[in-house]
């Protein structure tokens, strides 16, 4: 039979080409990289590898549907535990569309290069096995550890990169790259700038501001311009890069309850959701910003666990997609020396009254006057006075 391997030219899914012969006596292997927004050299390193392996090779470019999901995900705030989840929503998308096109080409089994150690196994198979496919994990299957994998790839000659590009576990998309493995496992360990590829030094840049337009929650257009949402992320984390926003450096709870050490950056992510939680702080009102926060880190849980369809998912989106209709207008970053901060918002459904607040007019609104506010003054705190007093005077006794 043929198995269709998630493929990415890197070490862990080079070696699994030969061992799905060799070990799991596959006749023919075919190698697909979904297109999530990698840059171009990966798509090349894909293509030389497979091309020396003598892989037939697909790319399925879903690049649009993952920067949707991507513009989704910043309608809920979505991270985990400061993590954009990057690699989290785009394992869901990549899953399918390699599913679709091993089903097309008649496979009777997928496969991918994740350990059994990580989140990306479960996030693969939990699509997966809603297939009639057969479901394999080499790295995982023969317990096998990234030196045996660097040996085995020398004896057999595979095409694998060396040095500092091959120490790592490297994953990229539109959203996050994220950069794992060799000497940054040691939490201790102070990372090389050089692990950072999207984001500059960012010393001596002069700060620039950057407009970004929401419409229903949903980034539209920067500095005015309209753009799709695949260039739109495209174009914030090349100028929020060059400003070196976006770098996490982290400690991150697994699913399966390892600590492991994180490294990713993600410009366009941290730009557009420090606008958008921007947004909103203008025009939700405070017990909605509240409540959203438990909503939105739900989501974000569901999110890192690669289970965006489950139920709870829609019936979340139900509250967010309904706060989102308020969530339009425009919000103005800074962009400064590796951070990123909103500078000005405005839009049409603003609660914010100037005359209710400014310290300029003594009237509030309404015919409420400052004067009114005496009463509630009197009141607050009421009842922390009364326990206080409660727990004196039994002291005393
Ligand atoms: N820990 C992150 C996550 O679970 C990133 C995983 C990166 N994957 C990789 N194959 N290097 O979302
Ligand atoms: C892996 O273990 O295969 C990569 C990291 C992860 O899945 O979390």
């Amino acid at each position: 039979g043929t198995v269709a391997l998630a493929f990415s030219g890197g070490l862990d899914t080079t070696v699994c080409v030969p061992l799905l012969k060799e070990e799991y006596g596959y006749d023919d292997v075919i190698g697909v990289t979904v297109d999530v927004g990698q840059p171009d050299y990966e798509f090349e390193e894909a293509e030389e590898t497979a091309e020396a392996l003598g892989l037939e090779h697909y790319v399925v470019d879903a690049r649009e549907e993952f920067a949707d999901l991507c513009l989704q995900a910043v309608e809920a705030n979505a991270d985990y535990q400061g993590y954009p989840l990057g690699t989290a929503l785009a394992r869901p998308v990549i899953a399918e569309a390699i599913a679709d096109v091993a089903e097309e080409q008649g496979c009777t089994a997928l496969a991918h290069g994740c350990t059994g150690k990580g989140n990306d196994q479960l996030r693969f198979e939990a699509v997966w096995r809603d297939t009639a496919l057969d479901v394999i994990a080499p790295i995982r299957e023969l317990g096998l550890t990234r030196e045996w994998e660097n040996e085995y790839a020398e004896e057999k000659g595979l095409p694998v990169e060396g040095g500092a590009g091959g120490r790592y576990s490297i994953d990229t998309n539109l959203w996050s790259r994220s950069i794992e493995g060799s000497e940054l496992e040691d939490p201790a360990t102070i990372p090389e700038d050089d692990i950072y590829l999207w984001t500059e030094n960012p010393s001596g840049k002069t700060a620039e501001l950057v407009e970004i337009t929401f419409e229903d929650g949903t980034a539209v257009a920067v500095d005015g311009e309209e753009l799709g949402s695949v260039e739109l992320i495209e174009a914030l984390n090349e100028r929020a890069g060059a400003h070196g926003i976006g770098r996490t450096d982290m400690m991150e709870d697994r699913m399966l309850g390892l600590k492991v050490r994180e490294n990713y950056e993600h410009p366009a992510a941290t730009v557009l959701l420090t606008a958008h939680e921007a947004l909103e702080g203008l025009v939700l009102t405070a017990e909605e910003r509240q409540f959203k926060t438990t909503i939105d880190q739900r989501w974000s849980e569901k999110a890192y666990e690669g289970l965006i369809d489950a139920p709870l998912m829609k019936d979340l989106e139900g509250f967010i997609d309904e706060t989102q209709t308020r969530v339009t207008g425009t919000v103005t970053v800074k962009l400064e020396g590796g951070h990123t901060r909103a500078v000005s918002r405005e839009s049409d459904y603003s609660v914010y009254s100037e005359s209710a607040a400014s310290f300029n007019e003594e009237a509030v609104t309404g015919g409420i006057t400052q004067d009114d506010a005496t009463g509630v003054a009197k009141y607050h705190g009421f009842q922390s006075r009364l326990a206080k007093s409660v727990t004196e005077s039994l002291a005393d006794e």
